[in-house]
């Protein structure tokens, strides 16, 4: 590992390793270091399970924990054998982020279980309790009566004492994680995808997911009951056969994870998740390179051109040297450009198994154009779509990786546009999740930095493969260019940091300037420009796209604020948040005194009060703010904006007027 990218402070970890052997009790305890949550838990009637309190607070009611397997339940006939409690405290760095180190403190609390008669198998539960939540995993320990076995089912609940208003997607129906997350009573859910926002009461937020996803099923959730309370329970996504995870111990599953705040702007704060991954494990970090990247890609989606050879084809050697030219031009340091290949002629979503990775189409000279980039100092990003075609796929991973990376071309974006894999399984099953991770490792291997779309749901692993940077899985800018239903409601984005965007970084694509559409006219995006830029502060992504044909950016003084912007921060506060209604994030760059603030709000104008309280208290700055001009509507009037300058110490307090469906970008510089 790197260790000036991530230098692992410790300290003090490793303080006490507590009790040893506790067989004569049930009932276990185990506390946050603040003190705050507690955690409980033990087996009755043979069956373990887990409760969660806040001070006096219940959260969780008595849950079930384990697992039915081929040969039946893994849950009912334990005993507790040994417990043992320990504490773990440690600053890393992330080599991007959100910030730059990342506190991880907790206790742990381990339960080696062991059945009481029949086969004897032994099961282990750890729970670690964080300041900002809980995480528990199941340990299958190796033994003699449980080698290969095959999960039907994992048992784990959260029975909740109330109901809550929940944002979710459903699963059913659901493809690729693209819908929109609707905000309805917890115990009137179906079954449901994770990250799933809980609103409690107005000091109670809560989020329920997991946490590096490796060699299992995705986690979904659905209603043991209905009726007053919520109980849900796992439902993990299936193989075409039925079976859930096929396994052999010993076997570690991911961890389930809790997130427990008082504000919704604090779940933001949250790193329970990215703390729940393996620390690094590439030693070389050096070469991953974030940035802001252009594409051939808006025009595909307005039908200006076509992925598919023909008159229309977008991915031509003149076009894309024009891209590269902009980019240079304005600092980007990345040219995405889709359709370069051969394998987008006929039903491409239907025939994954012709694309092929390596073979440029004719009037593509890749060669020439990634030389013509680096000279530039800009970077291709090949597109990889698969059509869901991943045995193809993997079978060309090693060329296709070798190729690039001799042609300097250190990034990919991956497409899945097939829900089933290989025509058979689900992208978040086991077997999705095994190909992906296949992908992220090979990369890494070849100095590759990756943007998966269509994913399994993020779980932090960039953590561990910090060369995985940004994924899709949720419903992005392209829904903008050709949803029937119009576009992405105005409280879409506002919604999207508090679910989806708690998984990891998204590859939303913002900053579309041009809302006219040839195809669609009734859809476009449903913002104000202004609200356009603020996305590109308030969606994170290492990778960050300006998705506009770029003659729409030509002539355009609001351009400058997404060339201005840093895509990873040195720190990250929330002054304003309100699921689904508003969020203000404001962010500090990594490499200057500078801060970037975006301000979005959903159909309903609204003034915000902004206090700096975050600058240094010593210094002056120059504000250069980009707010809805007069008239803003994202409805009938999107496009005024008016940039002004103004300066401002941490004293100030800035009133933001956000229009219907609007936003305020700003950009702090230190004077
Ligand atoms: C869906 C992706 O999300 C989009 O970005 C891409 O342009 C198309 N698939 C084609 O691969």
């Amino acid at each position: 590992m790197n260790i000036n990218i991530i230098k692992q402070l410790m300290f003090g970890c490793l303080c006490a390793l507590l009790l040893a052997a506790c067989s004569t009790t049930d009932i276990e305890t185990l506390q946050s270091p603040d003190g705050a949550l507690t955690l409980t838990t033990g087996i009755k009637g043979g069956k373990p399970y887990y409760t969660l309190a806040r001070g006096t607070e219940v959260l969780i009611n008595p849950s079930n924990l384990g697992f039915t397997l081929n040969d039946g339940p893994l849950n009912d006939n334990f005993k507790l054998k040994e417990t043992h409690h320990s504490t773990f405290d440690e600053t890393w760095a992330q080599p991007w982020g959100e910030e730059v180190e990342v506190r991880n403190h907790y206790n742990e609390l381990t339960l080696n279980l062991e059945e009481q008669d029949g086969l004897k198998r032994r099961l282990s539960i750890v729970f670690r309790l964080f300041n900002d939540g809980l995480g528990f995993r199941y340990i299958f320990p190796e033994q003699e009566n449980l080698k290969d076995f095959i999960i039907m089912n994992e048992e784990t609940e959260y029975a909740f004492p109330q109901d809550s208003r929940a944002w979710s997607i459903p699963t059913n129906g659901t493809k690729y994680y693209e819908a929109i997350y609707t905000s309805s009573p917890l115990s009137q859910k179906d079954t449901i995808s994770t990250p799933v926002t809980l609103e409690v009461n107005d000091s109670l937020y809560m989020v329920l997911h997991e946490a590096n996803l490796t060699d299992y099923a995705s986690l979904n959730l659905t209603q043991k009951k209905g009726g007053a309370t919520a109980t849900l329970r796992a439902a993990l996504t299936p193989w075409s056969t039925g079976e859930k995870v096929f396994a052999t111990a010993p076997f570690v599953t991911p961890w389930r994870t809790i997130i427990v705040a008082k504000k919704p702007g604090d779940l933001l704060l949250s790193r329970l998740m990215l703390n729940l991954n393996e620390p690094c494990k590439l030693e070389d970090t050096s070469w991953i390179e974030p940035g802001r990247y252009i594409g051939i890609w808006w025009g595909m989606h307005m039908e200006t051109y076509t992925w598919a050879q023909g008159p229309k084809h977008g991915a031509t050697t003149a076009n894309t040297m024009r891209y590269i030219d902009f980019a240079a031009k304005h600092g980007f340091n990345g040219v995405l450009v889709e359709g370069w290949n051969f394998g987008w002629d006929g039903d491409w979503t239907q025939n994954g198994d012709n694309f092929n990775f390596t073979r440029p189409y004719p009037n593509y000279d890749l060669k020439k154009l990634a030389d013509y980039a680096r000279q530039k100092g800009v970077r291709l990003i090949a597109h990889n779509e698969t059509g869901g075609a991943a045995t193809n796929y993997e079978q060309q991973l090693d060329s296709a990786f070798s190729l690039y990376r001799s042609l300097g071309i250190n990034s990919i974006k991956t497409g899945y546009v097939n829900p089933m894999l290989d025509h058979k399984e689900l992208q978040h099953s086991q077997y999705g999740v095994r190909h992906y991770r296949k992908v992220i490792e090979t990369a890494a291997r070849y100095g590759i930095m990756v943007d998966n779309h269509e994913p399994a749901m993020p779980s932090g692993l960039q953590r561990t493969y910090p060369n995985l940077m940004t994924q899709e899985g949720l419903r992005g800018q392209e829904y903008n260019a050709w949803s029937p239903d119009g576009g992405n409601s105005p409280s879409h984005t506002c919604i999207l940091p508090f679910t989806r965007g708690l998984a990891g970084p998204m590859d939303f694509t913002p900053g579309i300037f041009n809302f006219k559409n040839p195809v669609f006219p009734n859809t476009h995006p449903q913002t104000t420009l202004a609200k356009q830029l603020a996305l590109s502060v308030v969606l994170f992504s290492p990778l960050q796209m300006a998705a506009d044909m770029i003659e729409n950016y030509e002539n355009q003084p609001a351009f400058s604020f997404i060339t201005s912007c840093p895509t990873i921060w040195a720190e990250t506060v929330v002054p304003n948040a309100q699921i689904g209604d508003y969020v203000t994030i404001a962010r500090k760059d990594r490499n200057s005194e500078n801060w970037f603030i975006g301000s979005i709000t959903n159909a309903e104008a609204r003034t915000l009060s902004l206090p700096l309280t975050f600058l240094d208290k010593e210094a002056s700055y120059k504000a250069t703010i980009y707010e809805d001009g007069p008239g803003a509507d994202y409805k009938t009037n999107p496009y005024p904006i008016k940039i002004s300058e103004q300066e401002v110490t941490a004293n100030s307090i800035l009133t933001l007027q956000l229009a219907s469906g609007g936003g305020t970008a700003i950009r702090i510089e230190k004077l």
